[in-house]
């Protein structure tokens, strides 16, 4: 961006904010007028628990237990998740849920257990339920992974919503892990963390708590088991987790305690115990296979907010060009919108987008696009003409469109949970696929709602379909970005069926994956802000969501050249790999940081492109197995304590352990490792795991660790694929999967399965087919050998 392009772009949004200044005070009073009389006053309530249990129904995968004020129904699904819900609460309707709930398990059921308490054993779990309602999961071994205390509600006097309270306690080691994105994991310490999609507003850092994604999912991980729990209701809730403590041997542990209290929805949850691979696998079956990003949205991305122009956006490319560094995809912020009008282009600074964006796919670029929900109230609009035809807006409960604040200034909000209006807006992608962009970018979709004060999104009394059974936006808010990344991702597919589509977003909710990823928001520019980007895709990966990366750089701001490199070295490992800042931030071109900086950045984004066919086999593995790319190192041996309290490292798939620089000054780091043989990727060095050993990182680069006998796919100078084989540990063997692209449309591809072997002092690479081992189709590359 010129200066003159720089100073248009700040006073276009010093004026939008001056005048959004008085809109903001406005609408903050419309939310709070509207939720005054729009909403249930909270009167007298009653608590109730479930009493004793009278009489029990044997049904299909367990059955219904009747208490004296409740009744659980219990099911076991054959791909052995445990379903249950009190009040007569079903597994569907669910947002979360991907198509049918799977089929209960025939040869679990229920039995009476001792004290009056009753029991399902299936294949892989028990679940114990006490008379008075306590609900146990346990290991076929018989040891408790979870208990679930009697849960209590509040209902009302006079009837209506209940809000209810569920208390669990695990296993005195247990660590927790989830709830969505959350900036102060990947381990959840000691805390209240709550449930409501929010936009912080300003760039987030550690402590600030909840963000765009925030799911009632944990992933626990102790000594006797890993399991996940969902509680599957979309309302506002809380969650208090509190780690138990051990008593050496003394035999007084402390459990670990994990309290819900949520503001209404179904009592209902699902429970799926066994490795983190299998519940991972047993959730994605449950929730959704990942959608397979197209290859090219594996690459490197460059965004910024205020390129201001097509000139701009030409400059930045030729840099990356200039510079020989690999460039895959370039996003437009909202600055390239016709006054910040969604599904509109700025005719003047943007006046040929389809003869870019064909240019620059020439150079192998792609375009993406940011798509806000918001649209501007303002009769002539496109949008809004044919959204008001389609009766498309979230109305309050008097039946007048609910207005909201956003970059457009008045705007009004489709109502996503309705079918026919998902239809509407999918539709309108075609306006953004003519003007050729390839992908799209759903921002402010929490949703937003500019306030002076108060809650900065639509008044809860709100009214949206909801499917057809019709609520109010304390059920719909959390589903309001799922809904809409349903809607682009539903649109995309009718409207370009030959190519995958690619979606991301900043709100989210359980189930998201099935439509695409999403990415950090507004981290802040700090070293905590690089800290933060780990964790909030570690832990989004254990919810499911296995695609995501940061702001590399940070959204605010000015990064050292040293922050921003190593942000740049560790987005180089993520699965989303993006340069993104805010309009006022400082550059973010690798070439702005100095010469050092840019050969070392160029190191990283060649590596990058070097890893595609990894990254693309792991997408492949994420959508058919639903495990992330980016792994918590005890992902394969949870039981390692050691592992689990090491959160500044990652597993890259099975292959390689990268150990990023989190921190100023380093050039070397402590790395722990798990079980077996190690090679330094940059030096070959070995090092033998379980150990903390400490590894070199100059600044011109970070460690990345390859397992011994791993099988990489990578690209070879000619573009081709090429296997880079680790040499196995001697007398050991070693293997991989590797899942070639077979473009970006949706033919199958076929996973190629490999072995590795010593032969004296040769290593062997063969390719398993169904009844004979084979010659490997593509060159190979054994490393590690040194001067074996
Ligand atoms: C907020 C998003 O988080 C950020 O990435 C984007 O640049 C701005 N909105 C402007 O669209």
């Amino acid at each position: 961006m010129d200066g003159r392009d720089l100073v248009r772009s700040m006073k276009a949004v010093g004026s939008v904010r001056a005048a959004q200044g008085l809109r903001t005070v406005r609408a903050a009073w419309r939310r709070r007028r509207a939720d005054a009389t729009g909403l249930p006053p909270r009167g007298a309530e009653r608590a109730r628990v479930p009493g004793q249990v009278r009489d029990v129904e044997p049904g299909p995968g367990g059955g219904t237990l009747r208490f004296s004020r409740s009744q659980l129904r219990i099911i076991v699904a054959v791909n052995g998740a445990v379903f249950w819900g009190w009040d007569g609460a079903g597994p569907e309707p669910s947002y979360a849920l991907a198509g049918r709930c799977p089929e209960p398990d025939p040869r679990a059921v229920l039995e009476p257990d001792k004290d009056g308490g009753w029991r399902v054993v299936a294949e892989r779990v028990t679940v114990v339920v006490s008379r008075n309602g306590a609900v146990e999961v346990r290991t076929p071994g018989g040891v408790t992974l979870r208990r679930a205390l009697p849960p209590r509600w509040w209902e009302p006097v006079g009837g209506g919503r209940a809000r209810w309270l569920q208390r669990s306690e695990v296993p005195a080691d247990a660590c927790f892990f989830g709830l969505g994105g959350r900036v102060s994991g990947p381990r959840l310490r000691d805390g209240t963390y709550r449930l409501w999609n929010t936009d912080p507003g300003r760039a987030f850092a550690p402590g600030d708590d909840p963000l765009y994604i925030t799911m009632p999912v944990q992933f626990v991980v102790a000594d006797a088991g890993s399991h996940l729990v969902f509680h599957d209701s979309t309302w506002d809730g809380t969650v208090t987790l509190r780690e138990g403590e051990e008593g050496a041997g003394s035999g007084h542990d402390r459990a670990g305690m994990s309290e819900l209290r949520m503001d209404g929805g179904p009592l209902r949850c699902w429970v799926i115990v066994g490795t983190p691979a299998r519940v991972l696998l047993a959730w994605a079956s449950l929730t959704g296979a990942p959608a397979l990003p197209p290859a090219w949205a594996l690459g490197h991305h460059h965004a910024r907010w205020g390129f201001g122009s097509e000139q701009e956006v030409r400059r930045i490319v030729a840099g990356y060009q200039e510079h020989g560094l690999p460039l895959d995809v370039v996003h437009l912020d909202i600055d390239h919108y016709d006054a910040h009008q969604v599904f509109t282009v700025d005719q003047e600074h943007f006046p040929k987008l389809p003869e870019l964006a064909e240019e620059l796919r020439r150079d192998g670029i792609r375009l993406v696009s940011i798509v806000d929900p918001a649209v501007k109230a303002e009769p002539g609009n496109d949008v809004y003409d044919s959204g008001s035809a389609e009766d498309a807006f979230v109305r309050d409960g008097s039946g007048e469109l609910v207005r909201g604040v956003v970059w457009p200034g008045d705007v009004v909000y489709p109502d996503f949970t309705h079918a026919r209006v998902r239809e509407w807006w999918g539709g309108l992608y075609e306006e953004r696929l003519a003007q050729g962009f390839s992908g799209f970018w759903h921002d402010m979709n929490e949703p937003t709602s500019f306030a002076a004060f108060g809650e900065p999104t639509l008044p809860r009394s709100s009214r949206h379909a909801l499917e057809g059974r019709g609520g109010d936006h304390r059920e719909a808010h959390n589903v309001y970005a799922l809904c809409m990344a349903m809607a682009g991702y539903e649109g995309l597919r009718e409207l370009a069926p030959q190519q995958r589509p690619f979606v991301f977003s900043r709100s989210g909710w359980v189930g998201m994956q099935r439509y695409g990823g999403t990415w950090s928001g507004d981290v802040a520019t700090g070293w905590p802000g690089l800290r933060a980007s780990l964790s909030l895709v570690m832990g989004l990966g254990l919810c499911g969501v296995p695609y995501s990366g940061p702001d590399v750089g940070g959204f605010d701001g000015s990064p050292s050249s040293e922050l921003y490199l190593r942000w740049f070295q560790l987005g180089a490992y993520l699965p989303l790999f993006r340069t993104h800042a805010s309009l006022r931030a400082g550059r973010r071109e690798p070439w702005e940081f100095g010469a050092e900086v840019l050969e070392h950045a160029r190191v990283a984004l060649v590596e990058r492109r070097r890893l595609l066919p990894y990254f693309m086999t792991l997408a492949h593995l994420a959508r058919r197995t639903g495990a992330p790319y980016v792994r918590p190192l005890w992902w394969g041996a949870p039981e390692d304590r050691a592992l689990r309290d090491c959160e500044d490292a990652f597993l890259l798939g099975d292959c390689l352990l990268v150990a990023p620089v989190l921190d100023p000054g380093a050039d070397r780091r402590a790395v722990q490792l798990p079980r077996g043989l190690w090679y330094d990727t940059a030096t070959e060095q070995t090092y033998e795991g379980p150990a903390q050993v400490l590894v070199e990182a100059p600044l011109s680069r970070i460690p990345v660790l390859a397992r011994a006998g791993s099988v990489l796919p990578v690209r070879g100078d000619d573009g081709a694929l090429e296997l880079e084989v680790w040499a196995p540990a001697p007398g050991r063997g070693g293997g991989g999967l590797v899942v070639p692209d077979v473009g970006d449309g949706w033919e199958e591809s076929e996973i190629e399965r490999y072995a590795v072997r010593w032969e004296g002092s040769r290593v062997v690479v063969e390719r398993e087919d169904a009844d004979r081992m084979g010659e490997p189709p593509h060159s190979v590359r054994v490393r590690g050998l040194g001067d074996r």
